[in-house]
């Protein structure tokens, strides 16, 4: 897919918490064929710290209104630029990149498992599954209440469950011990978030043989397989996050 530099207009920046937001960006030519798993690189503007662009994997995509969404944590210089952005200004974008999750096969019973912020490209990709005919399980674990990010849009889009590590909302404690893991069986999971969680969720798949794909967030630096920062070690050798991934099999990872 062609790869495109663009300032995007921010048509609004929603504030989840005081270190969570969304911003929604609209197309000024109409959007590519966004896939689920991939991500953009965005220029925070604002001082050298900034200099590098940030990874930012496709929220949610609107092809009606020819926006898209992006579901922010600040984690320092870059993102908190990123969370001053208001309606009318505008971001530049280099999108989309990386690859994307795979379509399961017809009956699969697929599970999707995110983490916090990182569960951001699960919206569009269990999006993606409904209008292709899958109703996911979509297990989703959060610190708290305050922090559950969506959650009518999920609701629409399969069966959602949930943890919060203070037992606000849902089962108590973290999605790798949530019992809709455990007590039902899959075919295919997707799973985003801490590197931790995934690993847990890996060796799971693993040990009951379940198809199971994450999404790495490696450190980036030029997002286009150029600098070789992101380079991970898998079975076929190394590969880079950007271009390679962000999506692995768990079957080529050497977790
Ligand atoms: C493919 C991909 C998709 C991503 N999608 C999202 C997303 O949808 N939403 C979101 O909020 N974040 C996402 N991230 C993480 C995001 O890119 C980083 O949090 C961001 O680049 C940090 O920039 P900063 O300038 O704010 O912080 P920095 O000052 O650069 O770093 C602050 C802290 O964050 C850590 N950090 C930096 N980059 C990463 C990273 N890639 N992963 C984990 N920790 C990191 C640093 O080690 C440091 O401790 C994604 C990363 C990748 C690789
Ligand atoms: S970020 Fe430069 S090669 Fe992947």
């Amino acid at each position: 897919m062609a790869k495109r530099i663009d300032d995007l207009k921010v048509v609004g920046n929603k504030r989840i918490t005081n270190d969570l937001f969304i911003l929604v960006l609209s197309g000024n030519d109409k959007l590519p064929d966004f896939k689920p798993g991939q991500f953009v690189q965005a220029r925070a503007d604002g001082s050298h710290d900034t200099f590098l662009r940030r990874p930012l994997s496709i929220h949610d995509v609107d092809y009606d209104q020819n926006t898209f969404k992006l579901l922010i944590q600040v984690a320092g210089k870059g993102t908190f630029a990123l969370s001053k952005l208001r309606a009318g200004d505008y971001l530049n974008l280099v999108y989309p990149l990386g690859n994307s999750f795979t379509l399961p096969d017809k009956n699969d019973r697929v599970l999707l498992v995110g983490g916090g912020c990182g569960a951001a490209p699960l919206l569009f990709l269990g999006k993606h599954l409904k209008s292709n005919g899958y109703t996911p399980n979509i297990l989703l674990g959060f610190r708290n209440s305050d922090r559950i990010i969506e959650i009518d849009e999920y609701n629409e889009t399969g069966n959602v469950f949930l943890t919060t590590e203070d037992g606000s909302k849902g089962e108590k404690g973290y999605v790798t011990s949530h019992s809709v893991l455990y007590n039902r069986r899959y075919d295919r999971v997707y799973c985003c978030g801490p590197d931790s969680m995934m690993k847990a969720v890996a060796d799971y798949c693993r040990k009951h043989n379940i198809n199971c794909e994450v999404s790495l967030e490696n450190l980036m630096a030029c997002g286009i397989g150029v600098c070789l920062c992101c380079v991970v070690d898998t079975v076929k050798g190394n590969l880079c996050t950007c271009i390679d991934g962000p999506v692995f099999n768990i079957k080529d990872l050497k977790w």
